[in-house]
Protein backbone atom coordinates (compact mmCIF):
# COMPACT_ATOMS: atom_id res chain seq x y z
CA UNK A 1 0.00 0.00 0.00
CA UNK A 2 1.68 3.41 -1.01
CA UNK A 3 1.34 6.42 1.49
CA UNK A 4 0.93 9.82 -0.24
CA UNK A 5 3.24 12.59 0.40
CA UNK A 6 2.17 14.77 3.83
CA UNK A 7 -0.71 17.51 3.46
CA UNK A 8 -0.59 21.00 4.75
CA UNK A 9 -4.12 20.49 4.99
CA UNK A 10 -5.87 17.90 7.33
CA UNK A 11 -6.43 15.10 4.55
CA UNK A 12 -7.36 12.02 6.51
CA UNK A 13 -11.06 11.86 6.54
CA UNK A 14 -10.55 12.97 2.84
CA UNK A 15 -8.76 9.86 2.40
CA UNK A 16 -11.29 7.63 4.28
CA UNK A 17 -14.24 9.24 2.63
CA UNK A 18 -13.69 9.10 -0.86
CA UNK A 19 -16.75 10.23 -2.44
CA UNK A 20 -18.38 13.60 -2.53
CA UNK A 21 -20.50 15.24 -4.40
CA UNK A 22 -19.88 18.84 -6.78
CA UNK A 23 -22.37 21.01 -7.57
CA UNK A 24 -21.96 23.51 -10.47
CA UNK A 25 -24.91 26.19 -10.20
CA UNK A 26 -25.21 29.56 -11.31
CA UNK A 27 -27.22 31.46 -14.06
CA UNK A 28 -25.82 29.41 -16.49
CA UNK A 29 -28.57 27.23 -15.67
CA UNK A 30 -30.88 29.11 -17.45
CA UNK A 31 -29.65 29.29 -21.02
CA UNK A 32 -28.66 25.37 -19.80
CA UNK A 33 -25.32 24.99 -22.67
CA UNK A 34 -22.80 24.09 -20.12
CA UNK A 35 -20.80 26.71 -17.94
CA UNK A 36 -18.67 28.12 -19.69
CA UNK A 37 -21.42 29.79 -22.22
CA UNK A 38 -21.01 33.32 -21.45
CA UNK A 39 -17.20 32.86 -22.82
CA UNK A 40 -18.41 30.20 -25.71
CA UNK A 41 -20.80 32.59 -27.39
CA UNK A 42 -18.42 35.97 -26.47
CA UNK A 43 -21.55 37.45 -24.72
CA UNK A 44 -21.16 40.36 -23.21
CA UNK A 45 -21.93 41.64 -19.95
CA UNK A 46 -25.23 43.05 -21.60
CA UNK A 47 -26.10 39.78 -23.52
CA UNK A 48 -25.47 37.82 -20.23
CA UNK A 49 -27.58 40.34 -18.15
CA UNK A 50 -31.28 39.12 -19.07
CA UNK A 51 -30.19 35.76 -16.77
CA UNK A 52 -29.12 37.94 -14.19
CA UNK A 53 -32.66 39.62 -14.03
CA UNK A 54 -34.62 36.65 -14.47
CA UNK A 55 -32.84 34.05 -12.26
CA UNK A 56 -35.28 32.65 -10.11
CA UNK A 57 -35.11 29.30 -8.93
CA UNK A 58 -38.69 28.87 -7.52
CA UNK A 59 -38.58 24.78 -6.65
CA UNK A 60 -35.22 24.95 -4.67
CA UNK A 61 -35.02 22.13 -2.40
CA UNK A 62 -31.55 21.85 -0.50
CA UNK A 63 -32.97 19.71 1.65
CA UNK A 64 -33.44 17.29 -0.77
CA UNK A 65 -30.45 17.78 -2.46
CA UNK A 66 -28.32 16.99 1.06
CA UNK A 67 -31.14 14.16 1.18
CA UNK A 68 -29.83 12.80 -2.27
CA UNK A 69 -26.41 12.90 -1.45
CA UNK A 70 -26.64 11.35 1.39
CA UNK A 71 -28.19 8.18 0.15
CA UNK A 72 -25.50 8.41 -2.88
CA UNK A 73 -23.02 7.81 -0.35
CA UNK A 74 -21.87 10.79 -1.03
CA UNK A 75 -19.51 12.05 2.66
CA UNK A 76 -18.66 15.75 1.26
CA UNK A 77 -19.82 18.51 -1.13
CA UNK A 78 -18.00 21.34 -2.94
CA UNK A 79 -20.26 23.77 -4.59
CA UNK A 80 -19.67 26.97 -7.14
CA UNK A 81 -19.64 29.97 -4.67
CA UNK A 82 -18.63 31.67 -7.70
CA UNK A 83 -18.24 30.54 -11.33
CA UNK A 84 -16.00 32.07 -13.79
CA UNK A 85 -19.60 34.69 -14.96
CA UNK A 86 -18.04 36.11 -11.88
CA UNK A 87 -21.86 35.64 -10.09
CA UNK A 88 -21.93 34.78 -6.57
CA UNK A 89 -24.26 32.49 -4.66
CA UNK A 90 -23.62 33.99 -1.20
CA UNK A 91 -24.62 37.33 -0.33
CA UNK A 92 -21.31 38.41 -0.31
CA UNK A 93 -20.69 42.82 0.83
CA UNK A 94 -18.15 43.05 -2.19
CA UNK A 95 -19.87 43.18 -5.58
CA UNK A 96 -24.06 43.52 -6.28
CA UNK A 97 -22.87 41.00 -9.07
CA UNK A 98 -25.10 38.07 -6.28
CA UNK A 99 -28.15 35.94 -5.23
CA UNK A 100 -29.48 38.27 -3.06
CA UNK A 101 -29.96 41.19 -6.02
CA UNK A 102 -31.56 38.65 -8.04
CA UNK A 103 -35.61 38.22 -8.22
CA UNK A 104 -34.85 35.14 -5.67
CA UNK A 105 -33.53 37.50 -3.45
CA UNK A 106 -32.19 34.76 -1.17
CA UNK A 107 -28.77 33.78 0.06
CA UNK A 108 -28.51 30.14 -1.81
CA UNK A 109 -25.07 29.18 -0.65
CA UNK A 110 -25.61 29.09 3.13
CA UNK A 111 -29.12 27.29 2.31
CA UNK A 112 -26.60 24.57 0.64
CA UNK A 113 -24.25 24.61 3.46
CA UNK A 114 -27.05 24.36 6.24
CA UNK A 115 -28.61 21.41 4.39
CA UNK A 116 -25.75 19.49 3.68
CA UNK A 117 -23.85 19.79 7.25
CA UNK A 118 -27.01 18.86 9.09
CA UNK A 119 -26.59 15.16 7.50
CA UNK A 120 -22.92 15.06 8.47
CA UNK A 121 -21.94 16.07 4.69
CA UNK A 122 -18.48 18.36 4.90
CA UNK A 123 -18.52 21.19 3.06
CA UNK A 124 -16.12 22.72 0.42
CA UNK A 125 -16.47 25.74 -1.68
CA UNK A 126 -14.83 26.48 -5.18
CA UNK A 127 -14.11 29.29 -5.82
CA UNK A 128 -13.28 30.40 -9.18
CA UNK A 129 -9.81 32.90 -9.97
CA UNK A 130 -11.31 33.49 -13.36
CA UNK A 131 -14.02 36.44 -13.13
CA UNK A 132 -15.78 37.29 -16.74
CA UNK A 133 -17.64 40.38 -15.32
CA UNK A 134 -15.54 41.94 -12.93
CA UNK A 135 -14.30 44.83 -14.20
CA UNK A 136 -11.03 44.57 -13.06
CA UNK A 137 -10.30 41.51 -14.23
CA UNK A 138 -8.12 42.04 -18.12
CA UNK A 139 -9.31 40.72 -20.96
CA UNK A 140 -7.06 37.69 -21.69
CA UNK A 141 -7.06 34.75 -24.07
CA UNK A 142 -9.55 33.02 -22.17
CA UNK A 143 -12.18 35.53 -21.65
CA UNK A 144 -15.60 36.27 -23.35
CA UNK A 145 -14.21 39.09 -24.69
CA UNK A 146 -11.39 38.13 -26.09
CA UNK A 147 -12.34 38.77 -29.61
CA UNK A 148 -13.86 41.84 -29.44
CA UNK A 149 -12.72 44.46 -31.78
CA UNK A 150 -12.29 46.76 -28.54
CA UNK A 151 -10.57 44.24 -26.63
CA UNK A 152 -7.61 46.99 -26.36
CA UNK A 153 -9.71 49.84 -25.23
CA UNK A 154 -11.94 47.54 -22.92
CA UNK A 155 -8.78 46.58 -21.06
CA UNK A 156 -7.73 50.15 -20.85
CA UNK A 157 -8.22 51.08 -16.97
CA UNK A 158 -8.61 47.28 -15.85
CA UNK A 159 -6.35 47.08 -12.47
CA UNK A 160 -5.88 43.27 -11.10
CA UNK A 161 -4.01 44.33 -7.84
CA UNK A 162 -7.57 45.54 -7.10
CA UNK A 163 -9.10 42.34 -8.64
CA UNK A 164 -6.78 40.24 -5.99
CA UNK A 165 -7.69 42.69 -3.16
CA UNK A 166 -11.50 41.64 -4.12
CA UNK A 167 -10.60 38.30 -4.59
CA UNK A 168 -9.10 38.18 -1.04
CA UNK A 169 -12.07 40.01 1.07
CA UNK A 170 -14.48 37.85 -1.06
CA UNK A 171 -12.47 34.57 0.67
CA UNK A 172 -12.43 36.02 3.95
CA UNK A 173 -16.41 36.17 4.18
CA UNK A 174 -16.74 32.35 2.63
CA UNK A 175 -13.93 31.44 5.45
CA UNK A 176 -15.54 33.43 8.08
CA UNK A 177 -18.98 33.54 7.60
CA UNK A 178 -20.09 30.00 7.44
CA UNK A 179 -18.73 27.53 9.77
CA UNK A 180 -15.99 24.99 9.42
CA UNK A 181 -14.74 24.62 5.89
CA UNK A 182 -12.92 21.61 5.28
CA UNK A 183 -12.21 22.27 1.61
CA UNK A 184 -11.04 25.14 -0.97
CA UNK A 185 -11.23 24.68 -4.44
CA UNK A 186 -9.76 27.18 -6.53
CA UNK A 187 -10.28 26.94 -10.45
CA UNK A 188 -7.98 27.62 -12.14
CA UNK A 189 -5.19 28.70 -13.24
CA UNK A 190 -3.81 29.09 -17.45
CA UNK A 191 0.00 30.85 -16.73
CA UNK A 192 1.92 32.02 -20.10
CA UNK A 193 1.20 34.11 -23.12
CA UNK A 194 -1.97 36.03 -22.50
CA UNK A 195 -2.69 33.90 -19.46
CA UNK A 196 -2.70 33.98 -15.84
CA UNK A 197 -0.90 32.27 -13.27
CA UNK A 198 0.26 32.34 -9.18
CA UNK A 199 1.41 36.25 -9.55
CA UNK A 200 -1.99 37.74 -11.16
CA UNK A 201 -3.90 35.72 -8.69
CA UNK A 202 -1.38 36.21 -5.31
CA UNK A 203 -1.42 32.71 -5.19
CA UNK A 204 0.70 32.41 -1.99
CA UNK A 205 -1.82 35.20 -0.22
CA UNK A 206 -4.54 33.39 -1.22
CA UNK A 207 -3.28 30.04 0.65
CA UNK A 208 -2.00 32.05 3.27
CA UNK A 209 -5.20 33.78 4.18
CA UNK A 210 -7.23 30.28 3.23
CA UNK A 211 -4.83 28.66 6.16
CA UNK A 212 -4.76 30.98 8.68
CA UNK A 213 -8.87 31.59 8.43
CA UNK A 214 -9.53 28.05 8.36
CA UNK A 215 -5.80 26.15 9.76
CA UNK A 216 -7.57 22.66 8.75
CA UNK A 217 -8.12 23.32 5.15
CA UNK A 218 -7.68 21.28 2.10
CA UNK A 219 -6.63 23.21 -0.84
CA UNK A 220 -6.61 22.19 -4.66
CA UNK A 221 -4.02 22.24 -7.03
CA UNK A 222 -5.20 24.86 -9.14
CA UNK A 223 -3.25 27.87 -7.66
CA UNK A 224 -0.55 27.29 -9.98
CA UNK A 225 1.77 26.72 -6.79
CA UNK A 226 2.91 23.43 -6.28
CA UNK A 227 3.59 23.95 -2.65
CA UNK A 228 0.49 24.74 -1.89
CA UNK A 229 -1.66 21.81 -3.27
CA UNK A 230 -3.06 19.46 -0.51
CA UNK A 231 -4.89 17.45 -3.41
CA UNK A 232 -4.63 16.96 -7.32
CA UNK A 233 -7.50 17.06 -8.89
CA UNK A 234 -7.60 15.55 -12.50
CA UNK A 235 -10.55 16.33 -13.95
CA UNK A 236 -13.03 14.17 -16.75
CA UNK A 237 -10.20 11.43 -17.03
CA UNK A 238 -9.35 8.07 -15.31
CA UNK A 239 -5.81 7.89 -14.36
CA UNK A 240 -4.65 4.25 -14.88
CA UNK A 241 -2.70 3.99 -11.53
CA UNK A 242 -1.94 6.23 -8.36
CA UNK A 243 -1.22 9.96 -9.46
CA UNK A 244 2.37 11.32 -8.68
CA UNK A 245 3.89 14.28 -8.64
CA UNK A 246 7.59 14.58 -9.20
CA UNK A 247 7.74 11.12 -8.33
CA UNK A 248 5.95 10.88 -5.35
CA UNK A 249 2.42 9.33 -4.97
CA UNK A 250 -0.21 12.58 -3.83
CA UNK A 251 -3.58 12.59 -2.44
CA UNK A 252 -5.78 13.04 -5.42
CA UNK A 253 -9.55 13.22 -6.73
CA UNK A 254 -10.94 12.97 -9.62
CA UNK A 255 -13.97 15.05 -10.85
CA UNK A 256 -16.30 14.17 -13.24
CA UNK A 257 -19.59 14.40 -14.81
CA UNK A 258 -22.72 12.71 -15.12
CA UNK A 259 -22.86 14.11 -18.97
CA UNK A 260 -20.50 16.29 -20.74
CA UNK A 261 -20.97 19.49 -18.54
CA UNK A 262 -20.77 20.59 -15.34
CA UNK A 263 -23.56 23.42 -15.64
CA UNK A 264 -26.61 22.11 -16.44
CA UNK A 265 -27.13 21.31 -19.87
CA UNK A 266 -30.62 20.85 -21.36
CA UNK A 267 -29.22 19.18 -24.51
CA UNK A 268 -26.27 17.31 -23.90
CA UNK A 269 -27.09 13.60 -23.88
CA UNK A 270 -24.01 11.72 -22.95
CA UNK A 271 -25.32 10.59 -20.23
CA UNK A 272 -23.39 7.86 -18.50
CA UNK A 273 -24.67 4.40 -17.89
CA UNK A 274 -25.17 2.96 -14.49
CA UNK A 275 -22.60 0.17 -14.85
CA UNK A 276 -19.88 3.17 -15.96
CA UNK A 277 -20.61 5.08 -12.85
CA UNK A 278 -19.95 2.29 -10.59
CA UNK A 279 -17.27 1.39 -12.25
CA UNK A 280 -15.74 5.02 -12.12
CA UNK A 281 -16.26 5.18 -8.45
CA UNK A 282 -14.12 1.86 -8.13
CA UNK A 283 -11.45 2.17 -10.53
CA UNK A 284 -11.17 5.62 -8.53
CA UNK A 285 -10.55 4.27 -5.33
CA UNK A 286 -8.75 0.91 -6.70
CA UNK A 287 -6.02 3.45 -7.50
CA UNK A 288 -5.96 5.14 -4.30
CA UNK A 289 -8.44 8.63 -5.03
CA UNK A 290 -11.49 9.97 -4.42
CA UNK A 291 -14.18 10.22 -6.82
CA UNK A 292 -15.93 13.79 -6.74
CA UNK A 293 -19.23 13.60 -8.58
CA UNK A 294 -20.72 16.61 -10.02
CA UNK A 295 -24.41 17.57 -10.47
CA UNK A 296 -25.83 20.49 -12.23
CA UNK A 297 -28.70 21.78 -10.55
CA UNK A 298 -32.19 23.70 -13.31
CA UNK A 299 -32.73 27.09 -13.29
CA UNK A 300 -35.94 25.95 -11.09
CA UNK A 301 -33.41 24.65 -8.71
CA UNK A 302 -33.63 21.37 -8.68
CA UNK A 303 -31.68 18.29 -9.81
CA UNK A 304 -33.35 17.03 -13.41
CA UNK A 305 -34.58 13.47 -13.46
CA UNK A 306 -31.47 12.24 -15.34
CA UNK A 307 -29.48 13.55 -12.29
CA UNK A 308 -31.18 11.84 -10.09
CA UNK A 309 -31.54 8.80 -11.41
CA UNK A 310 -27.79 8.54 -11.61
CA UNK A 311 -27.87 9.30 -8.23
CA UNK A 312 -30.24 6.32 -7.30
CA UNK A 313 -27.55 4.17 -9.09
CA UNK A 314 -25.18 5.15 -6.81
CA UNK A 315 -27.06 4.99 -3.66
CA UNK A 316 -28.71 1.03 -4.96
CA UNK A 317 -24.84 -0.26 -5.12
CA UNK A 318 -23.53 1.92 -2.11
CA UNK A 319 -25.79 0.13 0.36
CA UNK A 320 -24.49 -2.91 -0.03
CA UNK A 321 -20.85 -2.29 -0.80
CA UNK A 322 -20.09 0.89 1.16
CA UNK A 323 -17.26 -0.85 2.89
CA UNK A 324 -15.57 -1.67 0.13
CA UNK A 325 -15.26 2.13 -0.47
CA UNK A 326 -14.71 4.16 2.71
CA UNK A 327 -11.58 3.68 4.54
CA UNK A 328 -10.03 1.91 1.56
CA UNK A 329 -7.27 2.22 -1.18
CA UNK A 330 -5.32 0.78 -3.65
CA UNK A 331 -3.99 -3.40 -2.92
CA UNK A 332 -0.65 -4.16 -4.17
CA UNK A 333 -2.30 -7.86 -5.28
CA UNK A 334 -2.45 -8.51 -8.27
CA UNK A 335 -6.33 -8.13 -9.62
CA UNK A 336 -7.94 -11.43 -11.12
CA UNK A 337 -8.99 -10.94 -14.95
CA UNK A 338 -11.56 -8.04 -15.21
CA UNK A 339 -11.80 -7.21 -11.52
CA UNK A 340 -10.15 -4.57 -9.82
CA UNK A 341 -9.58 -4.36 -5.89
CA UNK A 342 -9.67 -2.58 -2.98
CA UNK A 343 -8.48 -3.30 0.56
CA UNK A 344 -9.01 -2.12 4.04
CA UNK A 345 -6.61 0.14 5.84
CA UNK A 346 -4.80 -2.57 7.61
CA UNK A 347 -4.97 -5.42 4.53
CA UNK A 348 -7.11 -7.71 6.73
CA UNK A 349 -9.90 -7.08 4.19
CA UNK A 350 -9.45 -7.77 0.35
CA UNK A 351 -12.66 -6.64 -2.09
CA UNK A 352 -12.95 -7.90 -5.39
CA UNK A 353 -14.91 -5.99 -7.44
CA UNK A 354 -15.90 -8.06 -11.17
CA UNK A 355 -16.19 -5.79 -13.75
CA UNK A 356 -17.16 -8.56 -16.27
CA UNK A 357 -18.54 -11.62 -14.81
CA UNK A 358 -16.75 -14.64 -15.64
CA UNK A 359 -18.24 -18.24 -15.87
CA UNK A 360 -18.64 -19.98 -12.46
CA UNK A 361 -14.48 -20.03 -11.26
CA UNK A 362 -12.65 -16.82 -10.71
CA UNK A 363 -8.84 -17.50 -9.56
CA UNK A 364 -7.07 -15.70 -7.37
CA UNK A 365 -3.40 -15.53 -7.98
CA UNK A 366 -0.46 -16.24 -5.23
CA UNK A 367 -2.82 -15.82 -2.08
CA UNK A 368 -4.39 -18.95 -1.63
CA UNK A 369 -3.17 -19.82 1.15
CA UNK A 370 -3.81 -16.72 3.05
CA UNK A 371 -7.56 -16.79 2.37
CA UNK A 372 -9.82 -17.29 5.27
CA UNK A 373 -13.41 -16.74 4.26
CA UNK A 374 -15.06 -15.56 1.18
CA UNK A 375 -18.60 -13.58 0.59
CA UNK A 376 -20.28 -12.03 -1.64
CA UNK A 377 -21.10 -8.12 -0.19
CA UNK A 378 -24.16 -7.50 -1.09
CA UNK A 379 -25.89 -10.36 0.77
CA UNK A 380 -23.46 -12.02 3.08
CA UNK A 381 -24.03 -14.98 1.36
CA UNK A 382 -20.77 -17.81 1.42
CA UNK A 383 -18.64 -18.54 -1.70
CA UNK A 384 -16.71 -21.80 -1.61
CA UNK A 385 -13.10 -21.49 -2.78
CA UNK A 386 -10.37 -24.62 -3.25
CA UNK A 387 -6.25 -23.44 -3.23
CA UNK A 388 -3.93 -25.48 -5.41
CA UNK A 389 -0.15 -26.24 -4.96
CA UNK A 390 0.91 -22.93 -6.05
CA UNK A 391 -1.44 -20.94 -4.03
CA UNK A 392 -4.06 -20.31 -6.69
CA UNK A 393 -7.48 -19.77 -5.34
CA UNK A 394 -10.21 -21.09 -7.24
CA UNK A 395 -13.49 -19.34 -6.08
CA UNK A 396 -16.86 -21.31 -7.10
CA UNK A 397 -19.26 -17.68 -8.24
CA UNK A 398 -23.17 -18.77 -9.38
CA UNK A 399 -23.39 -19.15 -13.02
CA UNK A 400 -25.59 -15.94 -13.03
CA UNK A 401 -24.38 -12.61 -11.66
CA UNK A 402 -26.44 -11.12 -8.90
CA UNK A 403 -29.11 -8.09 -9.51
CA UNK A 404 -26.40 -5.93 -8.68
CA UNK A 405 -24.06 -3.46 -11.28
CA UNK A 406 -20.75 -4.92 -9.99
CA UNK A 407 -20.72 -7.64 -7.40
CA UNK A 408 -17.89 -7.73 -5.45
CA UNK A 409 -16.52 -10.46 -2.88
CA UNK A 410 -14.78 -9.73 -0.08
CA UNK A 411 -11.89 -11.94 1.64
CA UNK A 412 -11.10 -12.02 4.37
CA UNK A 413 -7.75 -12.32 4.44
CA UNK A 414 -5.30 -14.00 7.44
C1 LIG B 1 -12.78 23.36 -15.54
C2 LIG B 1 -13.81 24.33 -16.01
C3 LIG B 1 -14.94 24.48 -15.15
C4 LIG B 1 -15.25 23.44 -14.13
C5 LIG B 1 -14.03 22.74 -13.62
C6 LIG B 1 -14.31 21.56 -12.75
O1 LIG B 1 -11.66 23.91 -15.02
O2 LIG B 1 -13.29 25.59 -16.25
O3 LIG B 1 -16.04 24.94 -15.82
O4 LIG B 1 -15.79 24.12 -13.07
O5 LIG B 1 -13.24 22.38 -14.65
O6 LIG B 1 -13.17 20.85 -12.49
Amino acid sequence: MLNPKPTKGKTDWFVRDRFGMFIHWGLYAMPARHEWVKQREEMTDEQYEPFFRRFNPRRFDPEHWADLAAAAGMKYMVITSKHHDGFCLWDTQHTDYKATNTPWGKDLLKAVVEAFRSRGIKVGFYYSLIDWHHPDFTIDRIHALRNHPQREQLNVGRDMSRYRAYMKKQVRELLSNFGKIDIIWYDFSYPGADGKGRDDWDSAGLEALSRSLQPDIIINNRLDLPSAADIYTPEQVQPRGWVHVDGEPVVWETCQTFSGSWGYHRDEATWKSPGQLIRMLVNTVATGGNLLMNVGPTAMGELDARAEAALRVYENWMNGHSEAIYGCTASALPAPADCRLTQNENGDALYCHIFAYPFKHLYMDGIGDRIEYAEFLHDGSQIHFSVDESKVARLELPVVQPPVEVPVVKLHLR
